[in-house]
């Protein structure tokens, strides 16, 4: 979503600017064109030319004092913005924004800018506290600003508490969001993700070896969609995506509770899990302890959750099911298809390079009824899109 974008990025005087770098990086890598304005405190803070030289263009710093006729940039600055970001935002440019104060080059651009804004405040929990403060931000949520808090903690200041800037890549992240088009709105996405664990012993399962990152990357292109999002995940190393309703489970049998659950208000249902087809019969209260003989178990069969939600569905809701296959992957895809009542299945093989677990790249066959369209390699987040835009065709 970032590539080709024009953001503008203001930084003003908060020891976090030096987290506007790391921003200002992920966003050039993203593809985006990047503007830096800073005010006078905040280059005391990071020089200008770490920002001309991860964006490649020319910083503007408040020289007013200094020209002698009008400059006319940060009419052209704020016209081009796609999108204007202020991190750090001290109390004190917020403050300016709420009150229409543009008596600098970053305060007089926002002023002129009808660019989408987000704000990520950072700043002593003392000012942030304030109601002066408070009152601004507010004034700025109803004027439609948008604010990215960061996580609790330690500040420059050694207070604790609220107002640490968010971390650039959660950012970057809600800009991505911010610039998505909303054609999700209003749908209700329910996604599973990640393996299961099978206990055999209090110390060991049975498991796979997916990552969740497919089912991750589709909540997160669903949510920025503008869909609200439950995400059923099995046990992985990843961060579910802000604004996504985690429910995080361990087996099967949970998967398939937390599915029946959310089944009748969900109105698209993407089954990315890789749940365990079979699990012991019985879980041991106890470490099973070593013997010198081989050890035969005995394993049950867990159950269908894609089939369940095929034959419980209501009408009107799509599901999506992915066939992960070593051979034949289109054949074994196509019986699933239609033996698991679903709309859309996602093939994809082990066997391919760039495909399957782990990677953050993957080659998928969509088929429906009505035929199979192979997609290139691709990141699993623009496969995500490429299976909402097909989910969209199919709902409409
Ligand atoms: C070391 C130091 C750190 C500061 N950190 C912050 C901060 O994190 N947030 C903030 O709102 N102000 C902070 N300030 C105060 C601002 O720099 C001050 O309000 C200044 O007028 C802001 O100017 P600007 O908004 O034009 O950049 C800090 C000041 C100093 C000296």
């Amino acid at each position: 979503m970032l590539q080709g974008k024009n953001i503008v990025l203001g930084v003003s005087g908060g020891i976090a600017a030096y987290k506007a770098a790391a921003l200002c990086s992920a966003l050039v890598k993203a593809g985006a064109s990047v503007d830096v304005i800073m005010t006078e405190n905040a280059a005391k803070f990071v020089g200008p030319m770490t920002f001309s030289t991860l964006t490649g263009h020319s910083v503007s710093v408040d020289t007013f004092a200094r020209v002698e006729k009008y400059d006319v940039s940060h009419i052209a600055l704020a016209q081009k913005a796609d999108l204007f970001a202020v991190a750090p935002a001290t109390a004190n440019i917020i403050a300016k924004m709420a009150h229409g104060i543009a008596d600098d080059m970053l305060s007089t651009t926002l002023l002129a800018s009808r660019a989408p804004k987000l704000v990520a405040a950072a700043m002593n929990t003392g000012m942030l506290d304030n109601p002066a403060t408070q009152a601004n931000i507010a004034t700025l949520r109803g004027w439609g600003v948008e604010f990215i808090d960061g996580s609790d903690g330690r500040l420059a200041c050694g207070d604790v508490g609220r107002g640490r800037m968010a971390e650039p890549e959660e950012i970057v992240d809600r800009m991505e969001r911010m610039l998505t088009p909303k054609d999700l709105e209003g749908k209700r996405v329910l996604v599973t993700a990640g393996p299961t664990r099978e206990a055999l012993d209090p110390v060991r399962f049975l498991s796979n070896h997916s990552t969740g990152k497919m089912g991750y990357a589709l909540a997160r292109a669903a949510r920025n969609r503008g869909a609200q999002v439950t995400l059923v995940s099995g046990p992985v190393g990843l961060q579910a995506p802000a604004d996504v309703v985690l429910v995080p489970v361990v087996s099967a049998q949970e998967m398939f509770e937390a599915v029946r659950r959310e089944l009748s208000g969900a109105d698209i249902i993407i089954k990315a899990a890789a749940v365990a087809d079979y699990a012991p019969k019985a879980e041991e209260p106890e470490k099973m302890k070593k013997t010198d003989q081989d050890l035969t178990l005995e394993l049950t069969r867990t159950r269908d959750i894609l089939s369940w939600i095929g034959h419980h569905r209501r009408p009107g809701q799509v599901v999506v099911g992915f066939a992960m296959e070593t051979r034949d992957l289109l054949e074994n895809a196509a019986q699933k298809l239609a033996a698991k009542n679903t709309d859309l299945m996602v093939a994809n093989s082990l066997r391919q390079e760039g495909a399957g677990f782990g990677v953050d790249t993957n080659i998928v066959t969509l088929l429906t009824r009505d035929g199979a369209e192979e997609l290139p390699l691709m990141s699993k987040f623009e496969v995500a899109n490429r299976i909402l835009d097909r989910v969209l065709a199919l709902a409409e």
